[in-house]
């Protein structure tokens, strides 16, 4: 008998496959490839014998192992909610009796990815506006699609977001009638994927005034992004923009054991103003109604044995040699080609390079296709922008990871990217012919 067709919901409909996945697979299925693509994490430094410990010691003591092996609660193990606020507390320089929000605030969740998800998922209806920094998370996008949100991108420079730029952008919609319609502001405001980028201190002051200032009919929330806050590598950390939201009513902050730790332990969490914490409790609810209890008695367990600090000590020494051998291996395949810029990431795992505009660097591109005659992969940094409101995408620009490849395999791929990007006759030619480019 013929089946009748599948009528999916307008939400499967909007949801489209992630452009990136066909070049994981890409990554994964081509022998010899060197990928500076996927943005996982080093492995040689993954915390192997700390988590074994920490189970050793959780698993002999059977009462303790049989909570941890039990469902636990929608929110979140109490004592791991309690040692993050702790924790956030200090990052800022604060004391956790000081904070304008409690452990009730804090939500566990499966990866940051999933308090992303929830978040949009509380706040957004289709036509709803959510202004990201350009280039942004291009994960968080295909959410924010899905949700029939209309993406609008803010363009950086070496401080973050022109939060001038995104004044500007508000004024407009609010002219336009449309500021209605702008429920988020989300930033990755330390080391940013895609750019290596962070957000610097006043733009903070000013995007969360700006929030405030545009917040009429109903309130505009910042999402702070925080997912590589932990992976420092030069200088002192900066406060979040949380820290400065002294009655917690206009910024999300988010998290992750991801990057730091394990992205196989996926555990992440949210700080959330408290009327917008309980819509996001009942819609965990109906997630999953918890996060993997196990992981989350393990994510406490290395927290509070100092395990995590000790690891990300190690861990931060590994991603400063891969960080320095990216950016030696860059400086000596352009050095010739002062139209290809890039910045020094203070932190994170990704390096973010502009060409002059007539290159092309999309997935069709010449520069693709000559990248992957030589074996490496790259993200076109397409993938990470929305077009503007002119309709203007920006195809000129591609991401580097130096999350998983080795020193060796970084600067072979540096290498052979350069000598793809060298075949390509609008990088030749005398200097003076090229446009200069601001990182
Ligand atoms: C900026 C940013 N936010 C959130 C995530 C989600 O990470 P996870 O769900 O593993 O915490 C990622 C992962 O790459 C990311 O780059």
């Amino acid at each position: 008998m013929p089946q009748s067709p599948l009528q999916l919901s307008k939400l499967a409909s909007r949801t489209k496959d992630q452009p990136i996945s066909l070049f994981m697979k890409m990554a994964i299925e081509t022998p010899g490839l060197i990928s500076l693509a996927a943005g996982l994490v080093d492995e040689p430094s993954l915390p192997v014998a700390e988590i074994r410990e920490t189970f050793d010691g959780l698993f002999a003591n059977p009462p303790a192992a049989r909570a941890a092996l039990q469902y636990g609660t929608t929110e979140g193990y109490l004592p791991l909610r309690q040692k993050l606020l702790e924790r956030y507390a200090a990052e800022d320089g604060l004391s956790p009796d000081s904070l304008p929000f409690s452990v009730d605030d804090v939500l566990i969740t499966n990866g940051s990815q999933q308090l992303l998800y929830i978040v949009s998922e509380a706040l957004l209806d289709p036509g709803d506006i959510v202004i990201t920094e350009a280039p942004s998370y291009f994960v968080f996008h295909s959410v924010l699609t899905s949700h029939g949100a209309e993406v609008l991108g803010v363009p950086m420079d070496d401080h973050g977001m022109r939060t001038d730029l995104l004044e500007t952008m508000l004024l407009r919609l609010e002219q336009t009638g449309k500021l209605d319609r702008v429920k988020l502001l989300y930033t990755v405001d330390y080391f940013q994927n895609p750019s290596g980028l962070s957000l610097a201190p006043e733009r903070r002051r000013h995007l969360l005034e700006l929030a405030r200032r545009f917040s009429k009919k109903h309130r505009i929330l910042i999402l702070e992004d925080a997912a590589y806050r932990d992976l420092r590598y030069d200088g002192a950390d900066v406060r979040s923009i949380k820290c400065l939201d002294t009655t917690n009513s206009s910024v999300v902050y988010t998290s992750t054991f991801s990057k730091p730790c394990s992205p196989g332990v996926r555990v992440g969490f949210g700080i959330l103003p408290h009327d917008l914490m309980i819509p996001a409790h009942r819609i965990k609810g109906n997630h999953d109604f918890g996060s993997a209890n196990l992981n989350q008695h393990l994510a406490y367990q290395m927290l509070q044995s100092g395990r995590y600090d000790s690891h990300l000590k190690d861990l931060r020494a590994a991603y400063v040699a891969k960080r320095d051998a990216m950016l030696e291996s860059l400086q000596a395949a352009f050095r010739e080609w002062p139209g290809v810029k890039w910045a020094k990431p203070a932190g994170g795992m990704y390096c973010w390079l502009r060409f002059p505009a007539d290159v092309q660097t999309g997935p069709d591109s010449p520069l693709m296709k000559e990248a992957l005659r030589e074996g490496v992969l790259y993200v076109p940094g397409q993938f990470c922008h929305v077009a503007d409101m002119t309709g203007k995408l920006a195809t000129n620009e591609i991401r580097l990871c130096f999350g998983v490849a080795t020193v060796d395999q970084i600067r072979e791929g540096v290498r052979r990217l350069a000598k793809a990007a060298k075949r390509l006759t609008s990088l030749q030619g005398p200097v003076e012919d090229r446009e200069a480019v601001v990182a």
